[in-house]
């Protein structure tokens, strides 16, 4: 027998068989009515009725709190066809299933904790396994959500994960992922939120402030420098403490500053020296003094490595899976080895987190009302607001009563998902390639049940829209040659657990496309990617859509695109290189392309990150290296023109500007601002999201968020005294507007 921990088997399901604050906003108040959460409670609150409840445990009530079992697992035999109830380890008694649970402590009237995963909709792995039940909003990949360049989208695509879960009974969701795309070829590029720290940083930090306004814990993940899959056990990242602080950390400094998660999970990297759930600089330096966390750390899954170290290290809680180091903890305290008010600090973070985001006064409850279209609205709204039109040369939107071919990406069939713990068994089910079930499934490709080509036959009745599934080039370029216009699905699944080997897509698709607008020159691609893909026939098509993992309502989504039923408005969360030589690590340090889920871990090895803070589109400009796409790229089907820029300097970079649509169709667009101190590169500094009808201006004012304006130098922020350059630019490629401004010195610049 194979034993497999829940987290494993969902990995091996999503292996791609190819790859070879606690308050309400406008946004959430308008999807919710107040009445559904519970009401705001302040910190000073919190702590008295924590301190209160952890006060009257017996130390083994407190140190119960500190060790979840596991909610869901599974054994069995290798060579089994099924995944039958039998299979499933009885959950413990009280436990939903899922990730992680505690039990109830009815004496001082505290819950069970029932942690489900994220982020991307609740992913419950025992509703998974079943098939059927407990099906949850997909959303789309958070990539998308940062493409959105949308906070208030991402707010309320929390608020779909947070109503969902309370719903369904769990009141701790392992969601709010912000590692960021330091390498673009980690697997996991898709449940995170991009290269920018303030981006990611902001749509993050929206997103578990959406969570937690329906009274549910959200995790902020995976703290810190957890940027690559390959030998993410064993490898040490090794970075400069300004080049962390002003990159990786900058993004979760952000994020938890904005949205106040209730806990913060820990990483399964070592970072400069030392595990992140047992080190001390991360976790009780930066997190809990320079940030002044208030919240509970809790380790990844199978993250400890030893009791001592990892406690007094600033681990709050230890996430089960592999040997339970703080089964010792009582006899530890016993021995003072760990002092008592180490473990009731501790305990008391999570009680206090439980009470502040309201998962006391409004407990989850399984059996709950959800409203699935609303939920589902809200999936379809990120996903057309999250796909980036890269190229069009006149093609889209498609005009009407011309006769399409769709070719290829299962079209016909759904949208592609990620694979990993963020799989959500989404509603109408899980579809796996050419049909396949239960253990069958492994290793195929995994898709949610919306289907292009249904969708967009649906809103295009009167046009002849054929399909071919691409699985034969020639006879793909012979139907392409036969209609108007050729749409090849292009797809790409990528996974927790594994990086990807490269930026190309698998199985051919580039001989396929290739074939394809050789034989139609009107031909468009539609990319279903999670991470950066490289586009060897670029020149022989007229039109690329990514629309990443597009989720729930993705065909839906996509055929309203392609249509001009919603005009496209994302922009690029990561620069889209040319070739991974272009990168500050062309070989992936760790990869191995053999490596499957049962392969022992590498030798541990280090990465190094010298490219410190110069993170993605920031690394091109120092290198003066020409991507693909540049990061923040993206057209409309209208143009825009920006004038006029009057740059204010002082005490505080301000920016305004005109932004007109000079075309002839409504769009939105998404004027980016960057600034570069003296002596470095440029940073994106602010943004506006602005929807404008044709012919319409409308003056544009951006204030620089100031800790992007400093830098990380002895221990603290400082804004040098100088001269910073400035751009008004529709990328990150800084074309456009230019000014600068002298600003004055400024130290300890905080956060917004
Ligand atoms: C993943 C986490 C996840 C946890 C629980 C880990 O392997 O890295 O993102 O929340 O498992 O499923």
């Amino acid at each position: 027998m194979v034993n497999l921990d829940r987290r494993t088997v969902l990995a091996a399901i999503g292996r791609p068989a190819i790859v070879v604050g606690f308050s309400l906003v406008g946004s959430l108040a308008a999807h919710f009515s107040p009445a559904e959460a519970s009401r705001p409670i302040t910190w000073a609150e919190a702590d008295q009725r924590a301190a209160k409840i952890v006060d009257a445990m017996t130390l083994e009530e407190q140190i119960q709190l500190l060790r979840p079992l596991a909610a869901t697992s599974f054994q069995f035999a290798p060579g089994a066809n099924t995944f039958p109830e039998t299979m499933r380890k009885p959950s413990p008694p009280g436990a939903i299933g899922s990730a992680g649970f505690v039990p109830a402590l009815p004496r001082v009237n505290f819950p069970a904790l029932q942690e489900s995963d994220g982020p991307l909709g609740v992913a419950n792995m025992k509703a998974w396994i079943r098939g059927i039940e407990d099906q949850a909003t997909a959303l789309p990949a958070s990539i998308a959500w940062a493409a959105s360049f949308d906070p208030s989208l991402a707010e309320r695509a929390g608020a779909v994960i947070g109503s969902e879960a309370h719903a369904k009974g769990f009141n701790v969701m392992l969601s709010g992922a912000v590692n960021l795309a330091r390498e673009p070829r980690n697997g996991r590029t898709f449940e995170y939120a991009g290269e920018d720290p303030l981006l990611a940083g902001t749509i993050i930090g929206a997103n578990i402030a959406g969570i937690q306004s329906r009274n549910v814990v959200s995790t902020i993940k995976h703290f810190a420098l957890n940027d690559q899959e390959s030998g993410r056990g064993v490898l040490d990242a090794r970075i400069s403490e300004a080049g962390a602080r002003e990159s990786d950390l900058l993004a979760f400094e952000i994020a938890i500053a904005r949205g106040q998660p209730g806990s913060v999970m820990c990483s399964y990297n070592k970072a400069n020296g030392d595990h992140s759930c047992q080190n001390d600089w991360l976790l009780n330096q930066v997190l809990k003094r320079d940030w002044g966390y208030r919240g509970w750390v809790m380790s990844d899954w199978g993250g400890v490595h030893d009791m001592r170290k990892a406690v007094m290290g600033g681990l709050d809680q230890h996430s089960p899976q592999g040997k339970d180091y703080f089964a010792g903890l009582a006899d530890a305290v016993a021995r003072n080895e760990i002092p008592k008010a180490r473990v009731r600090d501790m305990a008391f973070r999570i009680v206090r987190s439980m009470i502040a985001v309201g998962a006391l006064d409004n407990p989850a409850k399984a059996g709950g009302a959800i409203d699935r279209e609303a939920n589902m609205a809200v999936a379809q709204a990120q996903a057309e607001a999250g796909a980036v039109l890269l190229k069009n040369d006149g093609l889209l939107p498609l005009e009407a009563n011309k006769t399409v071919v769709i070719v290829g990406g299962y079209a016909d069939t759904g949208v592609v998902v990620g694979g990993g713990g963020s799989m959500v068994n989404p509603y109408g089910g899980i579809v796996h390639q050419d049909g396949a079930i239960g253990m069958a499934a492994l290793g195929k490709l995994s898709f949610v049940p919306s289907s292009p080509l249904a969708a967009l036959r649906a809103l295009r009745p009167d046009t002849d829209i054929r399909f071919d599934d691409g699985k034969d080039p020639a006879r793909a370029a012979k139907a392409a040659r036969e209609a108007d216009v050729a749409i090849v699905f292009a797809l790409k699944q990528a996974t927790e657990n594994f990086d990807v080997a490269d930026l190309s897509l698998p199985n051919d698709q580039d001989a396929l496309i290739a074939a394809v607008a050789a034989a139609n020159p009107r031909t468009a691609v539609v990319l279903e990617t999670g991470n950066p893909i490289v586009m060897p026939w670029l020149n022989s098509v007229k039109a690329v859509l990514q629309a990443w993992y597009p989720g729930q309502r993705g065909g839906e989504a996509i055929a309203n695109l392609l249509t001009g039923k919603v005009s496209p408005s994302g922009r690029l969360p990561i620069t889209f290189p040319i070739s991974v030589d272009q990168l500050p690590r062309p070989k992936l340090d760790g990869f191995d392309p053999n490596a499957t889920l049962f392969s022992p871990p590498p030798a541990p090895f280090t990465v190094d990150y010298h490219e410190g803070s110069d993170v993605g589109y920031r690394w091109f400009q120092r290198t003066k290296a020409e991507p693909l796409f540049p990061f923040g790229f993206g057209l409309s089907y209208t143009q825009f023109q920006h004038s006029k820029l009057r740059v204010e300097g002082g005490k505080q970079l301000k920016v305004s500007f005109t932004v007109t649509n000079v075309g002839k169709r409504a769009g939105v667009d998404v004027p980016q601002l960057y600034v570069a101190p003296p002596g470095r590169t440029h940073r994106l500094a602010g943004w506006e999201r602005i929807e404008l009808k044709p012919g319409e201006s409308r003056r544009v004012t951006i204030s620089a968020d100031p800790k992007i304006l400093a830098s990380y130098e002895n221990n603290g922020w400082r804004r040098a005294e100088g001269v910073y350059d400035v751009r008004v630019s529709p990328s990150a490629n800084l074309s456009g507007l230019h000014g600068s401004a002298r600003l004055s010195e400024a130290n300890n610049s905080t956060s917004r």
